[in-house]
């Protein structure tokens, strides 16, 4: 049992900020006090163990990635992070609890996909680590098994309209599924995009010879992204079960989103940094890198594609975060390298293992939109913590700075810089050969993480340790309307 005292800092929430400090005990938060309180004694700096020295800085709630990918196996390899390097990239960059996608491949039991990722992750996470669980076989023993899920602590799970053959589910599987969500309170994360006529624009452009990164944009159209959201929206509807959107990208998706909300559906949608500042012809169409030359795309290959700025995507997901029409921002971190992996789809963009890594720098890009005006202080807690926590079970333990909450606190420095990348002075502990993030710039860094009471990060260094993350039993979603 140690104590801890944040002292000086701002601390800011999804509803305000305010002058306070922050005093730890153990694993928990115990008192928000105005600074230089007495009313737990005279002096409580010299009666703690430990003191951080805030002063200048803003002391928010640790980060929530409610979307990311250790060692998934997809595109004829293995996602490069396990959840050791994962999860300490993650602290790195304040993030102090992640919710992996724990896989069922066609075929296979949930309960045996399940398994394996308990496997996989226990013992490993330096931060705390739940599941959402993919179906990707509906079928009677699936629906069966979601049965047991929230049992598990597993309270959300994911379908997809694309990757026939893979992860695939038709609608008639999707509808099954969700009428088994809508009677057991699961909430419905939903890739959509239509993969079958995917697929057939794919094949087309690769028979006449478009094969660079580029055209994996050009065949995953925005028409494919707005159609699938439509018709997830609508089976949604049909069988009343709230449904989650992942990876949105399209402005036309976004606008699909906002009909639905505007007629009072559960429906939300989640957006990433990556299409929130990178587009089709600026990276996937990349063309100057001396060793990847045309290839080098394939760095930012992922499902759904990076969009045309030209057609204000980016615009519209920044305008989707401001007015709630877009939730939350996951990284959607599904890291390969480029030897040995996304070279796999070198000569036929089909073949590139679909994934960005960007674990570490959600905050701090998501940071550097409050500092351009994109989005306030108190929305920048609010999507990368606090609504993640509400959307998928966590709130109160996680999400929040307030007595009874878990110690999980950033101290985050507005006048601190940060260089993303693999170069001198860079940060990138992710388990990737390149930066799909190299040379970003922000405004502000993650000085001090704290995650159950235990620091993590501090000056400039690593004190975690693997093991030290434990795995979160989430309870239903507690942002329904
Ligand atoms: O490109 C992506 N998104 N890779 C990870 C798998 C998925 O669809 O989320
Ligand atoms: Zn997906
Ligand atoms: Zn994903």
């Amino acid at each position: 049992m140690s104590t801890l005292l944040i002292t000086g800092g701002t601390v800011v929430s999804s509803t305000g900020r305010t002058a306070a400090d922050v005093l730890v005990d153990d694993e928990l938060i115990v008192a928000v006090l105005a600074p230089g309180s007495t009313l737990l004694g005279s002096d409580l700096t010299a009666s703690v163990d430990r003191v951080v020295d805030a002063t200048g800085k803003y002391v928010i709630p640790g980060g929530i990635d409610a979307h990311t990918h250790m060692q998934l196996p997809f595109g004829g390899t293995e996602a490069s992070d396990t959840f050791e390097t994962g999860t300490i990239a993650a602290a790195w960059g304040g993030t102090t609890s992640i919710i992996d996608f724990a896989v069922q491949t066609t075929g296979q039991r949930i309960e045996t996909g399940l398994a394996a990722w308990h496997e996989k992750a226990a013992g490993n996470c330096a931060v705390d680590y739940g599941f959402h669980q993919i179906v990707g076989g509906v079928d009677e023993h699936s629906l069966k098994a979601m049965e047991t899920l929230v049992d598990e602590g597993i309270t959300s799970y994911k379908l997809f309209m694309a990757y026939p053959g893979v992860f695939y589910s038709d609608d008639a599987q999707i509808l099954k599924a969700m009428q088994k969500a809508a009677e057991l309170g699961l909430l419905t994360m939903m890739h959509a995009e239509n993969g079958p006529a995917i697929d057939v624009l794919a094949e087309q452009l690769y028979n006449s010879g478009k094969t660079t990164p580029y055209f994996h944009g050009i065949a995953r159209a925005w028409q494919m992204e707005e159609e699938a959201t439509h018709r997830a929206i609508m089976l949604a509807d049909l069988t009343e079960s709230p449904l989650y959107v992942v990876h949105v990208s399209a402005k036309q998706a976004v606008a699909q989103l906002a009909a639905a909300r505007d007629r009072g559906k559960n429906v939300f949608g989640e957006t990433c940094p990556q299409y929130l500042y990178l587009s089709l012809e600026e990276q996937l169409g990349a063309q100057g890198d001396k060793t990847w030359g045309d290839f080098e795309g394939a760095k930012w290959v992922c499902s759904t594609p990076l969009r045309s700025r030209e057609d204000g995507h980016q615009d519209a997901m920044w305008q989707g975060l401001r007015t709630n029409d877009l939730q939350m921002v996951s990284t959607d971190h599904c890291p390969f390298c480029m030897k040995d992996q996304k070279e796999l789809g070198k000569g036929d963009f089909r073949a590139i293992p679909n994934g960005i890594g960007s674990i570490e720098h959600r905050l701090d890009l998501m940071y550097q939109g409050v500092v351009t005006g994109e989005i306030t202080l108190e929305r920048w807690v609010e999507l990368t913590s606090t609504t993640p926590a509400r959307m998928f079970g966590l709130y109160g333990t996680k999400g929040v700075i307030a007595p009874g909450a878990d110690a999980d606190i950033v101290v985050y420095d507005p006048h601190g810089h940060t260089s993303i990348g693999m170069g001198e002075g860079r940060t990138h502990h992710m388990n990737m050969d390149h930066s799909a993030w190299e040379g970003y710039e922000i405004d502000g860094h993650v000085d001090v993480v704290v995650s159950r009471g235990s620091v993590l990060v501090e000056n400039g260094e690593f004190h975690g340790r693997a093991g030290h993350g434990q795995y979160l039993r989430r309870g239903l979603s507690q942002y329904l309307v």
